[in-house]
């Protein structure tokens, strides 16, 4: 049973702000962004300020609106999240290791210098040995490609440069037969505005298309509403034949879809279904959690965009429909007509997987508890940067910061809870070069990450290249890079004007120069030109030459994945901390029906000592040699015998 909770006005206190879902969220955002520690509300002073009284002491700093904004926010939360205890529900996705696939940078097949799906085909044994469970394909439907497929024109389409619907055919097969799964990325929130609901809608603003969008009358000289988009400059264009301003969070030409519209939603669908009958077994969700705007799409405030970075967030981070829609979704597109029927072995519900930028551990809950019935994990992003800090900053992450959100998000889950695991992507610089990028802690640090994504509590999701310790690259010409993102930034007329050293530490370029198989020129990758450019000469650093070293951070995956393979303790058993506060040094047990392994990794350059523990251990691994004390980033496995 889901609790309520009580209405939230301006009598209520900080602390029931701090106790109410998207209340804490937000206060812990907020500190994240300030760089403030939790003491800060953990003050029984701070906690009973009522909420006028603070409106009255920050009214100036936090602007007009801003209570109004967020009571309303906090109010159209209608639930808390349960907690359950118990066992764990078993399901596949919980207990298998994903990897994503950035398909025009993984391998092309053809020549023509971008990654494919005959590419992926090909190297499936990689992939297979390496002991994945499921793929995750960044997005293959047609595109114009303004934002590398996430810009899709046609859901029920390849694009031309990956293949053919015969070769993701073959390649869904091919994953089946070698007992691993395929999920792709569904990017609903917007489409490309090539896509023809958009063409029909700009050419008939009044026709049944026209509601698909957030079209908007007026003049061109008066934006109706002060958000940003993420890609810089504001989220909306004016569309001068259709006489009408189009909403866009992202790309100009990504106009947002308007799920308020129910045509919209069953059109999201068909389009699901569509795909689960071609064999699919689900979809990762791009931003799915913008899906539900504030109705009559009100301004943002301007302290949310200052701590924020961008206008308008507030307005439909966790819109008032969010979660209808997408329990709507999960009942009329992911579930499989008659999945009955098929028998056992079948999922009735194919994996639902939510991006959902903003949300926190609370409202993470909401969206994945057991009983919502709305998604079955989330990526959540409080934990890619360190306190105060944004993708954009240069500066040496540190790995206590991902500690601490991960006993802390630990300690807040019920047995109906499950988390992903997951610190890259396509969207941010390499792990391994925020951390630390000496050259001689590559291999161990690579080792030290791989350890607490594998062996964590979660579904982990490794991307390509992590496996072997993929590093960021060294633009250094505006006419390097490829990505939306970083040449808008770069560039005046796409609204920014920074420079090459502001945009280099965040760019989302790094993270898609293609894989590097093999020490040829262009390193297996392509026999043409590659869309964008490798930079890396490292030796040592590719799928072949780790294949042949046994200390290598590929074989180290393999075998961690293995381990986790073999004992359930490792994918569903609990998790304990072990000497939380001691700083550098992370360490937990894992537990399941008697079978327990202690895992313990330094944080840090330097050697430091473990604590002691009274347990019987028998160490199945270490990464740096012997006993105490753990040399920089060591990894240690131990089973405990008694
Ligand atoms: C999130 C995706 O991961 C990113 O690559 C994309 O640019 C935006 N959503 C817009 O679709
Ligand atoms: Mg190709």
């Amino acid at each position: 049973m889901q609790a309520g909770h009580r209405r939230l006005d301006r009598g209520s206190t900080i602390g029931d702000v701090y106790a109410h879902p998207l209340g804490r969220d937000a206060t812990d955002k907020i500190l994240l962004a300030l760089g403030r520690s939790r003491r800060w509300v953990n003050n029984p002073l701070i906690r009973r300020l009522r909420l006028s009284v603070v409106e009255r002491l920050g009214g100036r700093f936090v602007g007009d609106g801003f209570m109004d904004t967020l009571l309303q926010l906090l109010n159209d939360v209608p639930d808390s999240p349960t907690h359950t205890t118990g066992p764990v529900t078993p399901h596949w996705w919980k207990e298998a290791v994903f990897y994503q696939v950035y398909p025009r940078s993984f391998a092309d097949s053809d020549g023509d210098g971008i990654g494919d799906l005959r590419g992926i085909i090909n190297h499936l044994d990689h992939i297979e040995e390496l002991g994945v469970d499921c793929l995750w394909l960044s997005p293959i439907f047609a595109s114009p490609n303004e934002d590398n497929g996430y810009d899709i024109s046609d859901y029920r389409e390849v694009m031309s440069e990956m293949g053919t619907l015969d070769d993701i055919d073959e390649l869904i097969s091919a994953c089946h037969e070698r007992g691993m799964r395929i999920i792709l990325d569904l990017v609903v929130n917007h489409t490309s505005d090539q896509h023809a609901w958009f063409r029909a809608a700009r050419e008939d603003p009044e026709g049944p298309y026209g509601d698909y969008y957030y079209l908007r009358r007026g003049t061109p000289d008066t934006l109706p509403n002060n958000w940003a988009s993420y890609f810089s400059g504001p989220a909306w264009s004016w569309l001068d034949d259709a006489k009408r301003w189009a909403l866009h969070l992202f790309a100009v030409s990504q106009p947002d879809l308007n799920w308020d519209n129910p045509a919209v939603r069953r059109e999201v669908a068909d389009v699901v279904h569509w795909w689960l009958d071609r064999g699919i077994d689900g979809f990762r969700l791009d931003v799915i959690n913008f899906i539900s705007k504030r109705e009559g799409l009100p301004d943002g405030n301007e302290f949310v965009a200052s701590l924020m970075e961008f206008s308008g967030v507030e307005q439909y981070f966790h819109g008032p429909h969010l979660h209808e829609y997408l329990a709507e979704l999960r009942r009329d597109g992911f579930t499989r007509r008659g999945a009955v029927e098929e028998g056992p072995g079948c999922d009735p519900v194919a994996v639902m997987i939510g991006e959902t930028p903003g949300i926190g551990v609370e409202t993470g809950r909401l969206l994945t508890g057991e009983d919502r019935n709305e998604l079955d994990l989330v990526f959540g992003f409080d934990h890619l940067d360190n306190p105060g800090k944004t993708r954009w900053d240069d500066y040496r992450y540190d790995l206590n910061h991902l500690k601490r959100y991960m006993v802390d998000r630990q300690a807040r889950l019920g047995s109906g809870d499950w988390v992903s695991l997951f610190w890259e992507n396509h969207d941010n610089p390499r792990m391994i070069s925020k951390v630390d990028p000496d050259p001689r802690h590559r291999t161990a640090l690579g080792k030290a990450l791989a350890a607490i994504q594998l062996l964590g509590r979660g579904t982990p999701f490794i991307y390509q290249g992590q496996e072997i310790a993929a590093v960021n690259q060294d633009f250094s010409d505006v006419s390097e890079f490829r990505d939306i993102e970083s040449i808008n930034r770069l560039s005046p007329s796409g609204g920014g004007a920074e420079s090459v050293n502001t945009v280099l530490a965040g760019s989302r370029d790094h993270a898609r120069t293609p894989m590097r198989w093999d020490t040829s020129p262009c390193h297996g990758f392509t026999m043409g030109e590659p869309w964008i450019g490798f930079h890396e000469d490292s030796t040592g650093y590719t799928v072949a030459e780790q294949r042949e070293d046994p200390e290598s951070v590929l074989n180290f995956y393999r075998s961690l994945i293995e381990l986790r393979r073999n004992h359930a303790a490792l994918r569903l058993g609990d998790i304990r901390f072990v000497a939380v506060h001691r700083r550098d040094y992370f360490g937990w047990f894992r537990e399941l029906d008697g079978e327990a392994f202690l895992v313990e990794v330094n944080l840090s350059s330097e050697s430091i000592l473990p604590p002691h523990h009274h347990e019987s251990l028998e160490t199945l691994v270490s990464t740096g040699g012997d006993n105490s004390p753990l040399t920089p980033y060591e990894v240690r496995v131990h089973r405990v015998t008694s």
